[in-house]
């Protein structure tokens, strides 16, 4: 695992950008695994500043992404699928029709897990799957457990997730309480891992990832087990380790 410290959030955006504009010029057809939240959105950004001027080109890669809420509309703001739509796809030039997320929406999730799992695999599995983390240690929606959950699967989300994703809604009732995950294994079985941490309030949570013992209560630590792990954190995030 390597881990790198960048002075700020910019630097942490540009470097995780970088690395992503590497995998896709050494591999133009490669399959990208995305990640929501906050902390991803900088990187889109050098992303799609750097597709405009030509210097990557996304035509050929597919994507899949990590997660999405149940019971909501992809036209609704708050789902992922929006949020991808916006932040990136709309901004490049990749095919909408190679980008993949779970459907929140199916009427029967095992059945839409399943699929999920068929669709990752037809695609050859993931070249480099991004990642940021949760305040709990939770990588996609898989959040502290018993045991780390295998496959894509439907999760109850926990109150300190709620809480925390409610910063993004107007209310916390509007915050959905189930989504649809791509499970540990799944995650783990991509060639590739980058996982980006930003801000003060990742510093506690970044280190016990890093340093405890792998641990289905900290979920994101099973990343110390995945032979190529690299981790970009800002200063304020790398400032415990
Ligand atoms: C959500 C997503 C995660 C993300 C986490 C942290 O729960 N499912 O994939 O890593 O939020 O988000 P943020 O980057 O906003 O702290």
């Amino acid at each position: 695992m390597r881990v790198i410290k960048t002075k700020n959030y910019e630097q942490m955006s540009k470097k995780a950008a970088s690395f992503i504009m590497a995998q896709v010029i050494s591999k133009p057809d490669c399959v990208l695994g995305f990640a929501t939240g906050t902390t991803p959105i900088g990187t889109y950004d050098f992303l799609a500043e750097w597709n405009g001027e030509g210097i990557v080109d996304f035509s050929r890669v597919k994507t899949v992404n990590l997660d999405e809420y149940c019971g909501i509309s992809s036209e609704n703001p708050h789902s992922y699928r929006y949020f991808m739509d916006k932040n990136l796809f709309e901004r490049i030039n990749i095919d909408k029709r190679n980008t993949y997320l779970p459907d929140g929406q199916a009427k029967d999730c095992n059945e839409e897990c399943d699929a999920y799992e068929k669709t990752i695999g037809s695609l050859g599995g993931v070249d480099l799957q991004l990642l940021g983390i949760g305040n709990n240690g939770h990588i996609g929606f898989n959040e502290p457990a018993e045991v780390f959950p295998k496959k894509t699967h439907r999760i109850k989300l926990t109150e300190s997730t709620i809480e925390a994703n409610s910063r993004l809604f107007e209310k916390k009732e509007e915050v959905p309480r189930y989504a649809l995950t791509m499970g540990i294994q799944t995650i783990m079985k991509a060639k590739k891992i980058l996982l980006i941490v930003s801000g003060k309030g990742k510093a506690k949570i970044l280190k016990k990832v890093l340093e405890c013992d792998v641990d289905p209560k900290v979920p994101a630590s099973i990343l110390q087990l995945h032979p190529d792990v690299t981790v970009i954190a800002d200063a304020a995030a790398g400032e415990e380790l």
